[in-house]
């Protein structure tokens, strides 16, 4: 009885502050499956005969946005990814195609899987995330690996996207990774201004407990480690859509804060098995020290109950808004580090979107330069791990966006709300 109380007042609680998700969120594109745009006729046909192309094994994964283009991974988890860097166009909302096939970006050959053993030197293998920077530069990570197949060190990219050319490839080698192969980077933040183009930082969260920060001037690129990327041993059990997973995933999702009058930046990070959020001055990061050095320059700001694991984040820069994708909850979660004196908690945190269906999986989160929302949900974990419940004629991986304000507003997220 009494427990049945507290499940009533609990579900209570967490519905209080909950809108569905078509209340603010608004679908942009919609899958069942995904599709490409081949070269040609005859090179898709050849693919689907050469089992290059297995349109049931192409999942989204990543999202990201700049200008009329709207850029999607699509990791090679499973043979037959057509192409593992894609985009697809925004266009106007009257004449879109809501269910549009991906562009291979910069183009299919780039993104074709080398034959067994190739060297990849200019192919994009296999990346997860993206990360658009103020000076119109694409940043990944490719791992250079699919199905066990190593082709390479990972290597860190970055195209022109005026141009769409390659404008730097740094090769992240050993020295930068675990030795015991628990090296995997999620995503990217790039920490730029866009009148020092130059002076860039881009911070790689390794789920293998590091972080490897690259200094686009120089060139060179190294890890930092500290305990606050391991992950929580008491949050790495997973149920999400059904599926139950044990992952022990260091440091995931990163965010930059607004630079503040002193001219420094936070990098706010959580681990992916852990439900606290941790900030550092990316002075700290950019300075190369010794953990011992700088082990207090760590700040610890709090947690959310257990259940609430987070994957990717992002910032919006005109409101001071952390979005996060709580993989667990099928739902997206706000934070405004700029109000209650920067603590996180279930207090002064929200949840500004939750559905069962539609958020299943919210696998990657952004926000704009015009401060939209945007959200990427595509049922990971039944695709990989329970592919028989996996329905393909279901409408399985979505596109959903809204305006930061509308999201926020009236939540503890809102900074016109006090
Ligand atoms: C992965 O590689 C193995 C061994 O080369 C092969 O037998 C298998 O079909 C491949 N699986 C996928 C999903 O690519
Ligand atoms: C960073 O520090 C490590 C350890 O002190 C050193 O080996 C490495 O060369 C440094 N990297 C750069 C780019 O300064
Ligand atoms: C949240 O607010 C309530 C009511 O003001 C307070 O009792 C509780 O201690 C707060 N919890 C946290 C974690 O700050």
């Amino acid at each position: 009885m009494a427990r049945a109380t507290i499940a009533i007042l609990l579900l209570g609680c967490c519905t209080c502050a909950v809108w569905s998700v078509n209340d603010r969120l608004r679908e942009v594109f919609s899958w069942r499956q995904l599709d490409f745009v081949f070269p040609d006729q005859k090179t898709r046909q050849a693919a689907i005969a050469s089992g290059e192309y297995v349109q049931a094994n192409n999942l989204p994964l990543g999202l990201e946005v700049w200008r009329d283009k709207l850029f999607i991974t699509v990791p090679r988890w499973k043979a037959g990814v057509a192409s593992t860097l894609n985009y697809v166009s925004l266009g106007s909302d009257s004449d879109r195609n809501r269910s549009p096939p991906l562009v291979p970006y910069p183009n299919y050959a780039t993104n074709r899987l080398p034959a067994n053993n190739q060297q990849a030197a200019g192919r994009i293998v296999n990346t997860f995330r993206m990360a658009v920077d103020a000076c119109n530069r694409l940043w990944l990570v490719d791992m250079n690996a699919a199905n066990g197949t190593e082709y390479g060190d990972p290597k860190l990219m970055v195209f022109d996207l005026n141009t769409d050319r390659k404008v730097r490839q740094y090769t992240i080698g050993a020295s930068l990774r675990r030795s015991d192969g628990s090296t995997w980077f999620p995503g990217l933040t790039v920490d730029v201004d866009a009148n020092q183009c130059d002076r860039a930082h881009a911070y790689l969260p390794d789920i293998g407990w590091g972080m490897v920060v690259y200094r686009w001037r120089d060139d060179v690129a190294w890890r930092v480690e500290h305990p606050y990327f391991f992950f929580d041993p008491m949050a790495t059990v997973f149920n999400m859509g059904g599926v139950r997973t044990e992952w022990q995933d260091g440091v995931f999702g990163v965010a930059l804060s607004r630079r503040r009058a002193n001219g420094r930046r936070t990098l706010y990070f959580h681990a992916l098995a852990s439900t606290r959020m941790f900030g550092v001055d990316t002075s700290v990061l950019q300075s190369n020290g010794t953990a011992a050095a700088t082990y207090d320059e760590y700040r610890h700001l709090g947690y959310r109950p257990s259940g609430m694991q987070a994957a990717t984040m992002a910032m919006d820069p005109v409101t001071g808004t952390l979005f996060y994708a709580l993989v667990n909850q099928d739902a997206i979660g706000c934070w405004n580090p700029d109000r209650w004196d920067g603590r996180h908690s279930t207090n002064t945190s929200a949840v500004v979107a939750r559905d069962p269906v539609a958020l299943n999986f919210p696998s990657d989160v952004k926000v704009d330069a015009n401060s939209n929302l945007w959200v990427l949900s595509d049922r990971m974990p039944r695709f990989r791990f329970r592919v028989a419940e996996f329905d393909v004629t279901d409408v399985n991986y979505r596109v959903l966006s809204a305006p930061v304000v509308r999201m926020i507003k009236g939540t503890v997220c809102d900074n016109n709300d006090s």
